[in-house]
């Protein structure tokens, strides 16, 4: 067999055997396989689909292209979620430690932004000192000690899915169902989380448009990770405007802080504390009801704050920026984008997150270096009756550097109309842990 030969039987619809799969991904993690071939494969996968077998073939092949992260010593159930990316959602910051603070153990390994969407751990790095790369013995000790970690997986985790995403990433290669399925899967089911809540975004800011491919792609995720013998639940949410107000690692950490601090009320305080109590009740097996006034209430004693200055000082972090907001400091160049027209408002989220990119507060590659202090501050939202020359967005920008660039895409995410926009459900569908 070669990876011609395999390129070759997808490129004509033929399912895959398991030899088959697992023979290429090898190729891909060794080396053998060119980037050539894997854009090849990658493509010959979009246009041919795969079956469920393949699909979890290629899973638990990419899953074991290396390291596995060993399940902590400590007997407890690990929860732990996971967005498909999206812009301004800073879920995480808010749901690990709410967990935490409910005697729910949160280890988790998250990623950096790519593209226009941001990265939990570029963001907690907005805390001076953070560390997010952690020994695993370090990674262990914090999770029992404090009950909440968030740091970022080695090299060596998962290494056949770091070819193919960089791969798929420039060959117009992303949106397939069983490719972003394998990709997102083998990382969560590379680490211990017994319980999983999987948060598939859709809408104009995901990478998958409809709420019905969506749950395509929500269900094939579960599927995978209940044959793998993890507790999974899904929330299939839409990503049409960026979730919460605030786009760039301080500004979405103060958001989250103030999510925290009971003092935001928006779309994602609202998704964060139902995250929560999704992941509570199927850890604690308790009603839904009980699980929603757990996480409420963990908000309301400072609890889950508390969690959060423990996560962050155990982490080399500076805690006092929790509650004193100039240790997160805020570009210093100043601009608004103001309503064109008098109409209703529509807010594109994906122009938004490339703006942040184009500010420096995101990257284009890898090793590109994020600017924390930058992004920007949405003052009225989708669906909203504007006046013309209404303020819509506060810009943060580095005045070393010209945004002139990112205010063009700032004011183009904006569109101002006569007829109200549809608002779609924030929450599409929800597959709970029981559902089968
Ligand atoms: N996130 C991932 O990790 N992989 C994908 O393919 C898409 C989103």
């Amino acid at each position: 067999m070669t990876v011609y030969d395999v390129i070759d039987r997808k490129k004509r619809g033929f399912a895959l055997t398991e030899e088959e799969v697992r023979f290429f991904v090898r190729a891909v993690a060794d080396g053998r396989a060119s980037d050539a071939q894997i854009a090849a494969f990658c493509m010959a996968v979009v246009w041919r689909g795969m079956t469920d077998e393949e699909c979890f073939f290629l899973t638990d092949a990419m899953t074991h292209s290396g390291e596995t992260i060993p399940c902590p010593r400590l007997n407890v159930l690990f929860a732990d979620k996971h967005s498909t990316g999206g812009v301004s959602d800073s879920t995480s910051l808010v749901l690990v430690p709410v967990l935490a603070a409910c005697g729910v153990h949160c280890a988790k390994y998250s990623g950096r932004g790519l593209g226009h969407t941001g990265g939990t751990l570029d963001k907690l790095e907005s805390f001076p000192g953070f560390r997010v790369s952690l020994t695993a013995e370090e990674f262990e000790a914090q999770a029992e000690r404090v009950g909440c970690v968030i740091a970022g997986q080695t090299a060596r985790i998962v290494p056949a899915d770091k070819r193919m995403y960089a791969v798929r990433d420039v060959t117009a290669t992303v949106d397939s169902i069983p490719l972003i399925a394998a990709s997102v899967m083998s990382k969560k089911l590379a680490s211990f989380a017994d319980v999983i809540l999987l948060d598939v975004k859709y809408g104009e800011g995901a990478f998958v448009h409809g709420g019905e491919e969506a749950v395509r792609l929500a269900r094939t995720m579960v599927d995978l990770g209940r044959r793998a013998g993890r507790r999974m639940c899904a929330c299939v949410t839409c990503m049409d405007q960026p979730l919460g107000d605030s786009i760039g690692c301080c500004a979405e950490v103060r958001e989250a802080i103030g999510v925290l601090r009971g003092e935001v009320r928006n779309d994602l305080s609202e998704l964060s504390l139902s995250h929560s109590a999704l992941l509570l009740q199927a850890v604690l097996g308790i009603s839904a009801e009980e699980a929603a006034r757990r996480a409420q209430k963990a908000v309301d004693s400072g609890a889950a704050l508390q969690k959060l200055r423990e996560m962050v000082a155990a982490q080399g972090g500076d805690a006092r920026a929790v509650d004193d907001f100039s240790l997160l400091p805020l570009a210093e160049g100043r601009a608004w984008v103001r309503a064109k027209a008098d109409g209703y408002l529509r807010v594109a989220a994906t122009p938004l997150g490339r703006a942040c990119v184009e500010l420096g507060g995101g990257r284009l590659r890898e090793e590109d270096a994020v600017d924390h202090g930058v992004g920007l501050r949405l003052l009225r939202r989708t669906g909203e009756a504007v006046r013309a020359g209404d303020p819509l967005a506060e810009v943060y920008f580095d005045p070393e550097r010209d945004p002139a660039g990112a205010l063009s895409l700032i004011e183009g995410a904006f569109a101002v109309g006569g007829e109200l926009p549809p608002r779609q459900p924030l929450v599409y569908c929800t597959i709970a842990e029981e559902d089968n």
